[in-house]
């Protein structure tokens, strides 16, 4: 079997003014070399889904396997590594740091897994050249357009060579030809080897996944082979 994330029976509470239940026992097993759309109205719980996913927040109960490893959710630092080496996240706003320029944007996040910067700074320039951002490496985040910012978040995604990518919205803040543009590189990522799952609105885009995922009331209403071929 090649699940890469295997869940089961996940509960999410929030307990603020009003309990809302947002993830109702919701099973599923995400397979590596394939694409996932996440579909569902806004509040259905897909950035709360992809924040479990991601080791970004805890469920209230339930269990979730990566690479089938049990997840022990009180292990903050073990689960710290294992997002920085195996996942890769890009969000609808990109959390860039506004005064780093894209290349140290970049390769910063390799260092937090490996102190070697010659070589991380070498990898950063390659990916940053293959997204078409050569001659913007040395710009400030801040001074780059909303399409390059997120394409550097690609970029910075993909520096540690993560088995899993998340992306919540990640077209969400661009016009139609930057997020078709976006999302052409978020397609040519998959391989056989890696996991690619994203939420987003855009019908269009959500059926270019393999499988498209709809959310609601706390449940996966449905699971569909996507892809139009
Ligand atoms: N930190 C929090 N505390 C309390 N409630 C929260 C918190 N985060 C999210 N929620 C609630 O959980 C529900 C699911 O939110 P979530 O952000 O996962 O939805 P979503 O499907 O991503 O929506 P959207 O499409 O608008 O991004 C919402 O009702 C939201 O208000
Ligand atoms: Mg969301």
């Amino acid at each position: 079997m090649n699940n890469m994330i295997e869940l089961k029976n996940i509960i999410k509470i929030y307990n603020s003014k009003k309990k809302i239940k947002v993830l109702n026992r919701l099973s599923f097993s995400f397979k590596a070399g394939k694409i996932y759309s996440l579909v569902g109205p806004s509040g259905s719980g897909k950035s709360t889904l992809l924040n479990l996913l991601s080791l970004i927040d805890i469920p209230t109960s339930g269990n979730l396997r990566i690479s089938n490893r049990n997840i022990d959710f009180n292990s903050k630092s073990d689960n710290d590594k294992i997002r920085a080496k195996k996942i890769g996240i890009i969000y609808q706003d990109n959390n860039l740091l506004p005064d780093f320029t894209a290349m140290e944007n970049v390769y910063l996040a390799r260092l937090s897994i490996e102190e070697n910067k010659k070589k991380a700074m070498e990898d950063a320039k390659k990916l940053i050249n293959n997204l078409g951002l050569s001659n913007r490496s040395n710009h400030l985040s801040s001074e780059l357009s909303g399409g390059e910012m997120q394409r550097v978040s690609i970029a910075r995604a993909l520096i540690n060579s993560p088995d899993i990518i998340l992306a919540d919205e990640p077209t969400g803040s661009l016009d139609t030809t930057n997020a078709k543009e976006v999302f052409k590189i978020l397609l040519r990522l998959k391989n056989k080897n890696r996991l690619i799952i994203f939420a987003t609105h855009n019908r269009y885009f959500a059926n270019m996944a393999d499988c498209k995922i709809e959310l609601n009331s706390g449940k996966i209403k449905r699971a569909t082979n996507a892809r139009i071929k």
